[in-house]
């Protein structure tokens, strides 16, 4: 067993690091104030390599392995989580999930404008009344010829109003498969498509997050991912990917919350010693250095089962639930350090905390998480190995 990064591993988290360093510190406090997310980010994103991270070379990615993706996650996280969730629907749920499931004229198709930034990709499962309850979408797909002509709608969508193509998942209208599911990859400019911002959330302000729509919208049959009736796989799929990198991305918040709380235990007097020199303060301290430890090796290992090609639709599970509760759980500890200064847009932590909230919700609920991992303790679910995994790392060429 070894648990050493390699020197190109370290390289990656620097140039991820340096990258929030740049180009997401200097301008997330206002961006996160006004409500507005900077579609030059996705441009520079895609400049600096990161878009293209997890994807083989043959298909004109870095060529860099799956840890690569989580500490990239981790460091863009680290600079607010807007920039980490870009990652998570491009990278995680849509190209990863392409490479998964892609016939090799597919994969060649789209993934190297993909990995160039060329092309950005999103993700669409949730529908105003199907979020957990992924089964009972509405949109569907009905085949006409050599096409499908789909109508329905998507809500939640990360990236609603900036993707240029979104992985869909459908119901079928008339099919004999078990399962009357299926995926496609869909282009924005196919008429019948449209898009809508949600406004008001509570965290990722700097992120664009919205509504799709769909109306007797034909895409061609040979968009589909995998075959009729893999639909619902597809979508089960692309969520160990996305949560792979949210879980990842969480470790990222936790160490910002350390990022902020250090120097202010240190500088904060209270009497005649630093807060930090308080041994209930120390508590807090050590929980979220707690927090980031093991979560750390929790996505490590996910990041490794997917190079080996492993099943880990426990195991991302499992990271994913832990991670984010920790993160949750260190962002209110950050404000509670800080004190009212913690309940302030002046300091980053109330960011933070509402930033975290959120990924207690999506890519499976709190809940959601705590049935699976009972199901799986319990024997009631299995994990039997998938008929389509990630090609394995090294990737060949
Ligand atoms: N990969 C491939 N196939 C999988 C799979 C995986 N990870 N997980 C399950 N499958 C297969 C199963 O093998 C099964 O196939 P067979 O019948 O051939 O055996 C089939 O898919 C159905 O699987 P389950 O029986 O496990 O399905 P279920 O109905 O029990 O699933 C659930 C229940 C796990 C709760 C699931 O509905 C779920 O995860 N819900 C949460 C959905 C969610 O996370 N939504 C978030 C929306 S996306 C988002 O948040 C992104 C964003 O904002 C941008």
């Amino acid at each position: 067993m070894d648990f050493a990064l390699t020197q190109e591993h370290e390289l990656i988290r620097e140039s991820a690091q340096k990258f929030a360093e740049h180009e997401i510190k200097p301008t997330i406090a206002e961006l996160d104030l006004q409500h507005t997310s900077d579609p030059t980010t996705l441009k520079k994103m895609g400049e600096a390599g990161l878009l293209g991270i997890g994807i083989p070379a043959k298909y004109g990615g870095t060529d860099t392995d799956y840890i690569s993706l989580g500490l990239v996650c981790e460091e863009l996280e680290r600079g607010d989580t807007s920039a980490r969730v870009v990652m998570s629907v491009h990278s995680g749920l849509h190209c990863m999930t392409l490479l998964q499931w892609g016939t090799e004229e597919q994969k060649h198709r789209w993934l190297p404008d993909l990995a160039s930034g060329k092309k950005v990709g999103a993700f669409g499962l949730t529908e105003p009344n199907a979020g957990s309850d992924a089964i009972n979408i509405k949109t569907v797909a009905k085949k006409d010829g050599d096409h499908y002509v789909i109508n329905g709608q998507k809500t939640w969508i990360s990236l609603a109003d900036y993707a240029d193509q979104f992985l869909i998942i459908t119901k079928l209208a008339e099919t004999d498969a078990k399962a009357p599911y299926a995926a496609f990859i869909m282009d924005r400019n196919t008429p019948g498509f449209s898009s809508r911002p949600l406004k008001g959330k509570l965290g990722v302000r700097a992120g664009n997050t919205g509504e799709i729509f769909f109306q007797d919208m034909r895409v061609p049959a040979d968009c589909m991912l995998g075959q009729e009736g893999d639909g619902f796989k597809v979508a089960m799929s692309a969520l160990d990917h996305g949560r792979y990198t949210v879980a990842a991305g969480a470790v990222g918040i936790i160490t910002a919350c350390l990022d902020a709380c250090v120097p202010y235990c240190n500088d904060r007097i209270v009497g005649t010693e630093p807060i930090g020199k308080k041994q209930l303060v120390q508590q807090m301290i050590a929980s979220m250095a707690k927090g980031r430890d093991i979560g750390r090796l929790l996505y490590y290992q996910v990041g490794w089962m997917k190079n080996t090609g492993q099943r880990h639709t426990r195991e991302v599970s499992m990271a994913k639930w832990v991670n984010c509760e920790a993160a949750f759980d260190a962002a209110n500890k950050a404000v509670e350090i800080h004190g009212a200064y913690g309940f302030s847009a002046e300091f980053p932590v109330e960011r933070y905390f509402r930033n975290s909230r959120g990924a207690m919700i999506y890519e499976g609920t709190h809940e959601i998480h705590t049935l699976v991992q009972a199901e799986y303790a319990l024997g009631y679910r299995s994990d039997k190995p998938l008929a389509q995994n990630l090609p394995t790392y090294p990737f060949e060429s």
